[in-house]
């Protein structure tokens, strides 16, 4: 394994996660929620995001998308539907990994507007806030984070190191 430096640990990951749940819990204040992942990144935040949101039925849905070649955006997204679920008149959050040039969900959160829902939000683990080159904030947010490729809590290089439960930086 290479060298991997810890930018986040895993005690304050827990806590803030916590905190967010609670957070979305009284925003949305019973409503049901469609949760929708976006894989690969986003599974473990997910899993842990969802069991701290009380007092609303919450439907869990999947969707992939893919611009990351080892280190690089390709600037290029594909957006694959898992199943084809109907986001119609449905209050959305979309947990997302980490938002780096927001390209992604930019084109995600397009493709699901035009499916008439009743509200979309966006849940990120992490923000590079730095890299922005679209218009795009998430309404919740763990942490936000300098201008490094990290890897760790469901965010690979190559698809390795997912399942390291801190973040750190890849060396
Ligand atoms: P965006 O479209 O540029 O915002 O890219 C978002 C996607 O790129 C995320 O969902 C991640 O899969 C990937 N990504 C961006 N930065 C990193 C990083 O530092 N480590 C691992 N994956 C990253
Ligand atoms: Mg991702």
């Amino acid at each position: 394994m290479r060298d991997i430096e810890v930018l986040i640990d895993k005690n304050s990951i827990e806590k803030k996660v916590i905190e967010l749940g609670k957070i979305i819990s009284n925003d949305y204040n019973g409503e049901d929620i469609l949760i929708l992942g976006v894989l690969n990144g986003s599974f473990i935040f997910l899993a842990d995001l969802i069991r701290n949101i009380s007092n609303s039925n919450v439907e869990i849905r999947f969707i992939r998308a893919k611009s990351y070649l080892g280190t690089q955006t390709t600037g290029e997204v594909n957006i694959n539907s898992v199943d084809n679920t109907s986001f119609k008149d449905k209050n959305i959050l979309i947990v997302e990994d980490i938002i780096d040039t927001g390209i992604t969900l930019e084109k995600l959160r397009k493709k699901i507007h035009l499916e008439n829902p009743k509200s979309v939000k966006i849940a990120a683990f992490l923000d590079k806030i730095s890299r922005r080159t679209v218009d795009i904030k998430p309404d919740y947010c763990c942490f936000e984070i300098p201008d490094k490729f990290v890897v760790g809590y469901g965010l690979d290089y190559n698809e390795n190191y997912r399942h390291l439960p801190f973040v750190g930086v890849l060396e």
